[in-house]
């Protein structure tokens, strides 16, 4: 009996000797955050795509906020749209030894550089809100935001459904994102691959729109111009498809009736659109990012495992829907 116990104890010792290794180990690891200035707070650099539309400007508020919430020190830059802001920005943040990187990339490609110096630097990045097309997994810790895929063919399948009777073609004309941004790529992606399960679903024109209002405009006075007959606008964002708004009821057509209308977002501007009936159906995209963002910032900080890909819960709504959530959406 006292033979066991005695094992008992030194298996605890030698347990607790390990565990107290490895957490050692894992601080001094990749995954520790080689900037750690040891004050106890941590610092984190964020780089943030621009301000071009009510979600950006959520997602901006969400993360300062949640920042404070968390005693989070942030550095914050805007990069209005330009993948170089970016990247000048995650190298002033290598330089000033932040513990924690995050950043939403405005494209997918031409990360690999600036991440593995970040990664040589010993500094966790957190991709968040769109991701990047790197093939090597290892340069940043996690990816935390949408399946825009999903959005598109939730868009997608919405319409199939509400023309499934329809007799002969029906004109879609899509306002795309800023070209190369996940979203747009993805988008595009997914309504495309759900609007195949009927022939009359036809895409006669798709451009970029820069996820702006005046872009959606713009392209969209384009689209009614070139084209007498459009049955459908698919916006990959509200601010493009608020923006089309204005063009169609200046082309003299009435929108949510003349011309169906699907975005993505549901921003309260969006969302009043719905309920008054001049969008037909959103597919939600949440910029409330910023809460699991700290959360994650501060876990592999510490060296925590975390996985590798943090997907946003979200939904749809139709016009009634629209009503109903309108009093209590927070953005
Ligand atoms: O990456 C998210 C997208 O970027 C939003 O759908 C759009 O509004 C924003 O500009």
């Amino acid at each position: 009996m006292r033979t066991q116990s005695v094992r008992w104890r030194a298996a605890a010792v030698l347990a607790s000797v390990l565990l107290v290794g490895g957490v050692a180990a894992c601080g001094n690891s990749d995954t520790g955050g080689g900037g750690s200035k040891d004050d106890g707070k941590i610092t984190m650099g964020f780089s943030q795509v621009g301000a071009e539309s009510g979600w950006r400007t959520a997602n901006t508020t969400s993360i300062k906020e949640s920042a404070t919430a968390a005693g989070v020190e942030l550095k914050f830059d805007d990069a209005q749209q330009k993948q170089e802001n970016q990247i000048k920005a995650i190298r002033n943040y290598i330089q000033q030894k932040v513990d924690v990187i995050a950043f939403s990339p405005v494209v997918e490609s031409g990360w690999d550089t600036v991440l593995k110096e970040a990664k040589d630097a010993k500094i966790p990045v957190i991709l968040t809100d769109r991701s990047v097309d790197s093939a090597d997994k290892t340069l940043y810790k996690t990816f935390l935001g949408s399946d825009f895929v999903k959005e598109g063919r939730l868009a997608g399948e919405w319409l199939v459904e509400q023309k499934k009777t329809a007799s002969g073609p029906v004109n879609i004309v899509e306002l795309q994102g800023n070209t190369g941004a996940a979203p747009a790529n993805d988008r595009k992606k997914g309504f495309g691959e759900a609007i195949a399960a009927n022939p009359n679903l036809k895409i006669i024109a798709s451009q970029p729109g820069d996820f702006t209002r005046a872009g959606g405009k713009q392209v969209m006075e384009q689209f009614l111009k070139a084209n007498p007959k459009i049955d459908v606008l698919f916006a990959h964002n509200d601010d493009m498809g608020l923006g089309a708004l204005e063009a169609i009821t200046a082309a003299g057509k009435v929108p949510g009736k003349d011309i169906t209308i699907i975005t993505v977002d549901a921003v309260k501007d969006g969302m009043q659109a719905l309920a008054d009936g001049k969008f037909n159906f959103i597919a939600e995209c949440s910029p409330l990012l910023g809460p699991q963002l700290m959360d994650l910032a501060k876990k592999v900080h510490a060296g925590e495992e975390v996985p590798p890909r943090i997907e946003t819960e979200e939904t749809t709504f139709t016009q009634e829907q629209a009503k109903e959530a309108l009093p209590n959406r927070k953005y």
